[in-house]
């Protein structure tokens, strides 16, 4: 199935875990923050886990969505941390965002 951002083709908790690489957060000047959080709204209801990998802009910097996203990621009562990984195609783009459904 082929679907995109910010509605997908899926079932209501379809997968585990639901990843976006270098899509959300990247293109922060073209895609709205609206879109940005319908975005994890629907990944979140696809997956019990959203990972959202790095945190940059196009230009190298952090997305001026991630800390509005987390406090209302919070404030709905999902568990949302920033994690390091092993990964960096960016310069400073080691970060990824976890978002996990309460238990
Ligand atoms: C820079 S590429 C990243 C590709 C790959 N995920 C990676 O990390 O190497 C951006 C990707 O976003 C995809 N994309 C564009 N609009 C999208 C949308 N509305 N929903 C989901 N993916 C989209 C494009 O097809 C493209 O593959």
């Amino acid at each position: 199935m082929v679907g995109e951002l910010p509605a997908l083709g899926f079932a209501d908790g379809q997968f585990q875990l639901s990843v976006c690489s270098h899509f959300l957060f990247l293109y922060s000047d073209h895609l709205t923050y609206e879109f940005h959080r319908l975005s994890v709204f629907e990944m979140l209801r696809v997956a019990n886990e959203v990972r959202i990998f790095p945190l940059l802009t196009l230009m190298l910097e952090v997305s001026p969505y991630v800390q509005p996203l987390i406090s209302e990621l919070k404030s709905e009562g999902f568990a949302v941390s920033v994690e390091k990984v092993g990964y960096e195609l960016q310069r400073g783009g080691n970060e990824m965002l976890r978002i996990q459904k309460a238990a």
